[in-house]
Parts: structure tokens; C-alpha cells; sequence
């Protein structure tokens, strides 16, 4: 698989450590320059995946986890939709600080590819856009997606299609299909950031317990 990039000033497929990572987007949260740039882009990710997690969760009350929430993109298109109960998680303070006031219920600075802090079936949904891309999240996030959702909840998310094989994001999720953790909804490749020809697979899994 090519590596395709966004033409930021790294590339981001060169990002290795976490703490390059934190920088990177501290950096790019300048002068709102993510949120500038996303929008020039047509990045889809946010709106595909909440049109995804809606056709499946009617109920507006449900609690969220927006893991990797960045600027709280995705907490936008929830908010069109009227879902109110969402709580978000990234890895960037600078880009926390940029979340709009009072979008979401509460928002943490976190490791995702640490244990994450909060109690286990807590949640009805997990979402997680554009966080599973190069030296980002790490597949065994996923099990922790899982024991912090209820069981039927959903877990809605996004590879960048050039680190699914990888990284092995793929053999990550035949396994908790094989392990009756989860079971496919949807799977499918998604636009994303088609303007950039970067694309990903966007999921969206019912968990089993
Ligand atoms: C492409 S942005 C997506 C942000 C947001 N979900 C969106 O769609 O606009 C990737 C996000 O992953 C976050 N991130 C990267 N590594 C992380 C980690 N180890 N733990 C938590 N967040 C991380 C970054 O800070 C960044 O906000």
C-alpha cells in the first residue's frame, strides 16, 4: 500500500512516538489551522461515521465516547442530529482547548494505547474518527472500546486504509468477530478525505457480552 499523505508539513505515516504525535497536533491546532484545513479538505470522516452510528442508535440520550475527539468535529455533526450525551478524549490538549464550549459533557486528555480511565460497560457507544491512522492508535485499543461500551452498544470507527493490514487492524477485528466480542454491521471503504485521495474503512460493530 502506497503511502498517502495530506501534504502536512511532516507526513504523517512518519509519525512514530507518541509524544511526536501530541506535538504534531498541538502544532496544527494553531491559529485553528486544523479546523481551517479540514474544511478546505472536505474531511467527511466526522459526518460519514455519525450518518453510520444513526442509522443504528435512535435514542438521543445515549452516552457517547468520542475517543480521539480532536477539535470535536464529531461532536458537531452529533449535536445536528440531537444527541447531547457525549463525552470526548484525545491525546492533544491544544486541540481540547479548541473543542466549542459546552459541546461536550466532559473531555479528558488520554492515551488511547493506554488502559483507558473509565469503568467498564459505561458506555452505549464508542466513536472514534480519523484516530486509527500512522503511529496514532494501536489496534489493542479496540478491547478497550469494547470492555468500556454495554453490551449491544456500537463501536463506529475509521481506518486509514494504509495502515489497516499494517498495522493489523484486520486480523485485530476478524479475531473479535472469531471471539464472539463484537459482531458486523457495516463495513465499507469511505471517502474521508477524497480530495487528498486518502481514504478509510469506516466499521461499525455491535458488541457482544
Ligand atoms: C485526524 S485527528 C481526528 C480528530 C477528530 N476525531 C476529527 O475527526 O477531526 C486524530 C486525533 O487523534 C489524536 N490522537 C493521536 N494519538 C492519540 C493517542 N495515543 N491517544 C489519544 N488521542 C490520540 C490526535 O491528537 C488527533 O486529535
Amino acid at each position: 500500500m502506497a503511502q498517502k499523505d495530506v501534504g502536512n508539513k511532516i507526513p504523517i505515516y512518519k509519525l512514530k512516538k507518541t509524544d511526536e504525535v501530541m506535538r504534531y497536533y498541538d502544532d496544527w491546532g494553531e491559529e485553528n489551522k486544523y479546523d481551517k484545513d479540514m474544511l478546505d479538505w472536505n474531511y467527511t470522516g466526522p459526518k460519514e461515521t455519525t450518518e453510520t452510528f444513526i442509522k443504528y442508535q435512535k435514542n438521543l440520550d445515549a452516552k457517547i465516547y468520542d475517543a480521539g475527539c480532536g477539535t470535536g468535529l464529531v461532536g458537531v455533526e452529533l449535536k445536528k442530529y440531537g444527541y447531547k450525551n457525549f463525552y470526548g478524549a484525545d491525546l492533544s490538549k491544544k486541540l481540547l482547548d479548541l473543542v466549542p464550549e459546552n459541546l461536550y459533557k466532559k473531555l479528558d486528555q488520554v492515551d488511547l494505547n493506554k488502559p483507558i480511565n473509565e469503568e467498564s460497560n459505561k458506555y452505549d457507544a464508542v466513536l472514534c474518527v480519523g484516530t486509527f491512522t500512522f503511529g496514532h492508535v494501536k489496534p489493542p485499543a479496540l478491547d478497550e472500546f469494547i470492555r468500556i461500551t454495554k453490551d449491544k452498544g456500537h463501536i463506529c470507527f475509521t481506518i486509514n486504509e494504509g495502515i489497516h493490514e499494517e498495522y493489523g487492524f484486520d486480523k485485530k477485528i476478524d479475531q473479535l468477530k472469531n471471539d464472539k466480542k463484537w459482531k458486523e454491521i457495516e463495513f465499507f471503504k469511505s471517502n474521508y478525505i477524497a480530495s487528498k485521495d486518502v481514504n478509510a474503512w469506516l466499521g461499525l460493530y455491535e458488541v457482544i457480552k
